[in-house]
């Protein structure tokens, strides 16, 4: 194994730091932005199905080839299948690693203002307010230039100290420490007055509205970005776990804490929206939990504290995000070219701040805020080819290869390792060999009809 690679302290830091992966701004960000703009809780549903009848079963399988082969993404499909075209996988993970990161250090560099704005009693408290705040803060662009830079230094730096010392330590404390917050902030929302409008927009689902394939497309796309799955984030992680660490119970935990803070996200986003007067969840945007959240925050007791605690949490979550979103490249780039662990770090972190600020300059009448060719925003541009498009075709070429080219023998073969539970090999097999592949197939299909 070549040195710079590293390894876990100990099975429960694995799980710690995939969920820290996986928990981040994908949940408490782009969930409540997603519904609002996907029409509620048809949106909800469908994702729901999505985690558990298609990323379910490839967030397992990316953790096994990981641990099999104890290579990334690119070395592992090499090291199964050392001919045909699976090297793909591998090319696609290094360049949705690098640019997802470099639009989601946008969002981090906005979480860590907000941060400061709490503890400097700078948010506001009434609609306006934090309507005109939000768009001031996105639109200034050398500080937002600033802070994401900040935000991928501080990714780098954590990723050249290496896996065990870096990564495990950020996620051990803070996690539960934000499951806390969330749940009492979830509280105080579904009891404000006015929440059960809210409430019904999130949880009622209007069925008509379901069987739209570009909300479809966006509920399975949002459920590959919120899991960290699609480009091999796990196939790494799990590289990093002892071959005789049990995965199946931790991939399933991980699944159910992510999507249990996406939902508890909605549930603190919704009911809130709807208290105040003249809520559209629909026209927010990107915006959607920086003008709702501080008004929350104003209806309690030391709302100020509440507002602080949770922006430091909400930037440690995303922190751990971009630690696994930078970690990709990184493997990637020792693993295949040998780099020295730090060659690799400022390599791609200079890159990637590089190709952050268009995304930056997309806010507030940016230079990149409207491209006639892509009709929209070059954030937007991004979001939609990574998230949407990118995750959901490599979610699809891992469970093919997987599930037919290492094949459902030599796969369950190696799920066989942690013993009986649930899934058995069987089913496993079955989801993704037929169930995860057609339905991302059949979705793509239709959204290039549609
Ligand atoms: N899952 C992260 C979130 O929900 O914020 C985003 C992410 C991290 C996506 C790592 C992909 C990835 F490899």
């Amino acid at each position: 194994m070549p040195n710079d690679r590293g390894s876990w302290g100990s099975r429960p830091g694995f799980i710690l730091a995939a969920t820290g992966s996986a928990v981040g701004l994908g949940n408490i960000w782009g969930f409540p932005t997603q519904v609002g703009q996907g029409g509620g809780a048809a949106f909800v549903l469908i994702y729901l199905v999505a985690v558990i009848f298609i990323c379910a079963p490839i967030l397992l399988g990316e953790v096994l080839v990981g641990r099999y082969a104890q290579l990334g993404p690119a070395g592992a499909v090499r090291r199964i299948a050392p001919t045909g075209p699976w090297w793909v996988i591998g090319l696609l993970a290094v360049a949705a690693g690098t640019f997802i990161l470099s639009f989601y250090a946008v969002i981090a560099g906005w979480t860590v203002q907000y941060l400061w704005l709490a503890v400097t009693d700078g948010l506001a408290s009434d609609a306006r307010g934090s309507g005109e705040l939000f768009d001031a803060l996105s639109a200034n662009g050398s500080q937002n230039i600033l802070f994401t830079g900040l935000f991928i230094g501080l990714t780098a730096w954590c990723v050249n100290r290496g896996i065990r010392r870096g990564i495990e330590a950020a996620s051990r404390l803070m996690m539960p420490l934000l499951f806390v917050l969330l749940v009492i902030l979830a509280i105080r929302s579904v009891t404000l007055p006015g929440a059960g409008e809210g409430l019904a927009y999130y949880l009622r689902p209007d069925l008509s509205q379901a069987l739209n394939p570009e909300i479809i497309g966006a509920a399975v796309g949002q459920a590959f970005f919120s899991l960290s799955l699609g480009m091999g984030a796990l196939i790494t992680y799990g590289s990093y776990l002892h071959r005789s660490h049990a995965v199946r119970s931790a991939s399933m935990a991980i699944v159910g804490i992510d999507t249990t803070i996406a939902l508890l996200a909605g549930f603190i986003i919704f009911p809130a929206g709807f208290s105040i007067a003249g809520f559209d969840p629909t026209a927010s945007g990107p915006g959607l939990i920086f003008a709702v959240l501080p008004q929350l925050f104003a209806t309690l007791p030391g709302g100020l504290l509440f507002g602080a605690a949770f922006f430091l949490l909400l930037s440690v979550a995303a922190f751990t995000s971009t630690i696994s979103l930078l970690e990709v490249p990184v493997a990637h780039a020792i693993d295949q070219w040998r780099w020295p662990r730090r060659k690799a770090v400022l390599a791609v972190g200079a890159f990637t701040f590089a190709f952050s600020i268009p995304s930056v300059l997309s806010f507030g009448g940016g230079f990149f805020s409207e491209l006639p060719a892509v009709g929209g925003t070059f954030f937007n541009l991004m979001v939609n080819v990574w998230n949407e498009w990118a995750l959901p075709v490599g979610g699809m070429l891992i469970s093919l290869f997987i599930g037919w080219r290492w094949g459902a023998r030599f796969a369950g073969d190696e799920l066989r390792r942690d013993g009986p539970g649930f899934p058995s090999p069987a089913l496993w097999g079955f989801l993704i060999r037929f169930v995860s592949p057609t339905a991302i197939f059949l979705l793509i299909v239709f959204r290039f009809v549609g």
